[in-house]
């Protein structure tokens, strides 16, 4: 169903049933009233034919005679009923009022009835004194034609009421519908004009609006916004990636025809291009590891994670490297025990990747400290090289990203190490940070949440 056929319908039914329970409530209390004041009516004739009848008594007067003188009710009878329920006479010009059942009560009593035929009568019964000293029952119904036919117009008012009242409801879950869908629909003939054209567009509205319809735009702009910057990250890394990988492969191809052609003729050329194609391949090894680091999701990366003691790892991953490269590295931890629930593999990667920038972007010694920092495990490598200028400072974790890309290629850097770095920072739930003043000192600082 649409969605203005639904509004439509549903503001029809509820004012129908509120329309119909509102006039059920009016008609029900116009009856009871007016019955009420019907009842009261049939009493003041029973009360003076009462005293009709006494005062003839008293006078030694043909009560029955009077009152089939005096008293013949157009719609109605007068009866009396003696203590066995017997008819002791009965007044009326309507034979069907004969049909009532008798019966004797020496209580007042007043109640309404209606038949099957929707006729409505009133009935009243006072207890007399009569000629022959017993008490018997005057009872006097009547037919209440008068109540009967404003019944009947009051139930044919509502009714028309009622159907006027769908009018302007239909009408009205109508015009609700179009108002409120209107913009929707240009809202749906616009993003599907996107889709058609198959490029990234927002919807840009000349006017703002200011209803919840604006927040749907900007929600759906906010993430074609996104889409768009993704898809060009991503298109960015492809493209430098594809380049990173070219290099050394042209590498491979140039030594490759090199020793096709000369490689029998000339065997000292051999040596070198063996030695370029295997630094090469592996560089190229590497890179594809990183890059398969770099776009898996965080679900699908294993991450062997343990209590770990930061202090150790981080100490024996300081001594391979100082080992291996010949610096000189100054270890300090605040504590001997700092344990984090952590992959140690990864702390490893992590440590190497900032004293590998370190070592490549300073000559001096290197500080890496352990340090307790709060809730935290704080590991900091500081050198004291060229550093980073704080423009540059927020675009050294992107991926590929190199400062004098010329001088770092040298270096054989990819601009990759920073990017992974803050990957399996992310992936321990703790941040990474870089501090530095240009010539004088550079500190990249890690924080990963301490157990317990
Ligand atoms: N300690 C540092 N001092 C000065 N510059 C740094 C330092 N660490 C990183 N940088 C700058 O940030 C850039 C990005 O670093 P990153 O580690 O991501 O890449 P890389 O070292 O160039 O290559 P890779 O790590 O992939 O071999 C570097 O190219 C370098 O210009
Ligand atoms: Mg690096």
């Amino acid at each position: 169903m649409k969605l203005r056929t639904k509004l439509q319908v549903a503001a029809a039914i509820t004012l129908v049933l509120f329309v119909a329970l509102t006039n059920t409530i009016v008609y029900h209390v116009y009856e009871t009233i007016s019955a009420e004041s019907e009842v009261e009516r049939v009493q003041g004739q029973s009360e003076s034919i009462a005293e009709l009848v006494s005062s003839a008594i008293e006078n030694d007067l043909p009560v029955q005679q009077i009152l089939s003188e005096t008293y013949v009710p157009n719609d109605g009878m007068v009866r009396i009923i003696n203590q066995n329920d017997e008819t002791v006479t009965t007044i009326t010009r309507e034979q069907r009022f004969l049909q009532f059942p008798t019966r004797y009560t020496n209580q007042h009593e007043a109640n309404t009835q209606m038949t099957d035929e929707d006729e409505r009568f009133a009935f009243v019964y006072t207890p007399i004194v009569w000629e022959d000293g017993t008490i018997v029952t005057l009872e006097i119904s009547e037919r209440l034609v008068g109540m009967e036919e404003n019944m009947a117009l009051l139930g044919l008012i509502l009714v028309v009421a009622s159907l006027l009242a769908l009018i302007p409801a239909i009408l009205g879950g109508w015009l609700l519908g179009a108002i409120i869908l209107r913009p929707i629909h240009s809202l749906i003939h616009r993003m599907n004009s996107i889709q058609e054209k198959g490029s990234l567009q927002t919807i840009d509205e000349k006017r703002r609006r200011r209803d919840e319809l604006q927040q749907l735009i900007d929600g759906f702009n906010a993430m074609i916004e996104r889409l768009r910057v993704q898809f060009e990250k991503q298109d960015q890394f492809v493209s430098d990636a594809s380049h990173e990988l070219r290099t050394p492969l042209t590498i491979i191809d140039g030594y490759a025809s090199m020793l096709k052609r000369w490689g029998k003729t000339k065997p000292d050329m051999l040596d070198e291009a063996i030695e370029a194609i295997t630094s090469e391949s592996t560089r190229m090894k590497q890179l594809a590891e990183q890059l398969l680091l770099l776009v898996k999701d965080e679900e699908h990366l294993t991450v062997n994670k343990a209590d770990i003691n930061v202090v150790t790892v981080v100490q024996h991953s300081v001594l391979a490297m100082e080992v291996a490269t010949e610096r000189d590295v100054r270890f300090s931890s605040s504590d001997e025990l700092l344990i984090a629930n952590a992959d140690e593999q990864m702390l490893q990667q992590l440590t190497y990747i900032l004293l590998d920038n370190a070592f490549k972007y300073s000559e001096d010694h290197v500080d890496v400290q352990v340090v307790k920092a709060g809730t935290n495990v704080e590991l900091t490598v500081t050198d004291y090289g060229n550093g980073i200028t704080p423009s540059e400072q927020t675009k050294i974790f992107d991926r590929f990203y190199r400062i004098e890309k010329s001088r770092s290629r040298a270096g054989g850097g990819s601009g990759l190490g920073l990017a992974i770095a803050s990957k399996l920072v992310s992936l321990h739930n703790g941040t990474i940070g870089v501090d530095s003043v240009p010539r004088e000192q550079t500190t990249f600082t890690v924080t990963l949440p301490m157990k317990g």
